[in-house]
Formats: structure tokens, sequence, C-alpha cells
């Protein structure tokens, strides 16, 4: 199979499991829309991905979420559909005007009672919160991840879950690879990526994401 072949077949494969599995209703295309025409960058999760992280939400009975990184909510729309009557949502974003896109599409979702999103650097935000958390997503910049990771377990107990978006990142994070030039993300993925396997606190792995560009999701239980 050539190159082009197996870009059509992977791109192919996820649309044919967010079609079937991952339909887009009005919230969920609007909220993208609006972000769209907002200008907002057009680096949200993929349909499949968002099925795939509300189901872990769902399974693990996540009834408190963290969110690190809201863009314009979509992802944040996945999560809290998995939530329970009282269960709630706390979205972390530097930017105030993607914060409040994301606030108005979460709005038409009809999930703003259980959503709230905070503005500031999560860095700072983070320092000051003390609540626990079933479930954490990192999905903000890739620099951060590692300092993530450390306030994830601060605020998690044993059996919460910890996701971290793009630590595949089109293959940037194997080292000394010829994707691995290509951006400086990989090498926080990277650092991140190896922080989590080495720490006897967690159980983990990363799901592969194949989309037109291949990325991942690490997964991690805490122990
Ligand atoms: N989770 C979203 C995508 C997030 S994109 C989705 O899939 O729909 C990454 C977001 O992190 C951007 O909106 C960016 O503004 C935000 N971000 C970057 N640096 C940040 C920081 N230091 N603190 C909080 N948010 C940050
Ligand atoms: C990119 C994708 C992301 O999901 C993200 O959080 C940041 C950057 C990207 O493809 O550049
Ligand atoms: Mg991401």
């Amino acid at each position: 199979m050539t190159q082009d072949n197996l870009g059509r077949l992977l791109s192919d494969v996820d649309d044919y499991i967010a079609r079937t599995f991952s339909p887009q209703d009005e919230a969920l295309s609007s909220a993208l829309e609006d972000s769209r025409r907002a200008g907002l960058p057009e680096i949200h999760i993929s349909p499949a991905q968002g099925r795939l992280m509300q189901l872990l939400a769902e399974i693990s009975g996540s009834r408190r979420v963290l969110e690190i990184g809201t863009l314009g909510g979509y992802s944040t729309i996945y999560l809290a559909r998995a939530l329970p009557e009282n269960g709630s949502l706390v979205s972390l974003e530097l930017d105030e005007e993607y914060a409040r896109l994301a606030r108005a599409n979460i709005e038409r979702a009809g999930l703003s009672e259980k959503v709230d999103v905070r503005v500031g650097d999560a860095r700072a935000l983070l320092s000051e919160m003390r609540e626990t958390f079933d479930l954490v997503f990192i999905d903000a910049d890739k620099e951060g991840y590692p300092a993530y990771l450390d306030h994830a377990l601060r605020l998690s107990r044993s059996g919460s879950l910890i996701l971290a978006d793009n630590t595949i990142f089109g293959g940037a994070v194997i080292e000394g690879s010829e994707y691995a030039d290509a951006e400086e993300e990989g090498v926080y993925l990277r650092e991140f990526n190896d922080l989590v396997a080495a720490d006897e606190r967690l159980s983990a792995t990363i799901i592969p994401l194949l989309r037109e560009r291949v990325d991942g999701m690490t997964v991690c239980r805490v122990r």
C-alpha cells in the first residue's frame, strides 16, 4: 500500500467510527462551526476521540472531571455528557475570548449547570486547587504537560483516570526518528510519556489515534 492510500484508509476508518458511534448533533456541530467562524485554531479532538473519552468517563463512573485546555469547549461537551445528574466539570483556559465562546457552546448543549470554565494560566489556577477529581484531561500547552501531570496526581485519588491528548504528535515523540525533527512539542511530550511510564503510582499506556495525522492519547489509572 502506498503512503497516499494509507493516509486515505486512516481517515476513512476515523470517519467510519465517527459516523457509526459519534454522530454530530446540533450542539457539537454548532460548537465547531462557531469556533471556526471566530477564527479559533482547529485543534479540537476528533468525534471518535470524544466518544472514547466520554466512554472512559462513563466506565470509571466519574462525577468530578478536570479539563486543562478548553478551546471552544468541544471536548468539554463530550466529557460533560458522561456525568451523572450531580456531576461537575472544571475546565481551565488561558484565553478569555476562547472561554467566552466555550461557555456559549456549553450553554447551547444544555450543560452550563455542570460546567465551570475558569480563565487563567493553568499552572497558576491549578496551584490554588485542592479538590479531588475522578478524571483529569490534559490538553493545553505541551511544554506544561510534566507540570500538569504533577497537579493531576496531587488532585487524584486511587482509581482516578488521567488522560493526555497529542502524546504521539505525528510521531514527533519518537526520539531520533525522521518525524522527531518536525516539532519541538515532541520533546515535551516524550518527557511526559517517560515520566508516566516510570511512575509507579500509575498504570498506563497510549491509545493510538489514527487520523490524517497519527496521534495518541496517554491513558493512566492512578493505583
Ligand atoms: N480540549 C480542546 C482543545 C484544547 S487546545 C478540545 O479538544 O476541544 C489547547 C488549549 O489550551 C487552547 O485553547 C489554549 O488557549 C489553551 N492553553 C494554552 N496554554 C495554556 C495555559 N498555560 N493555561 C491554560 N490554557 C492554556
Ligand atoms: C495540535 C493538536 C492538538 O490537539 C493540540 O492540543 C495542540 C496542537 C496540533 O496538531 O498542532
Ligand atoms: Mg489536543
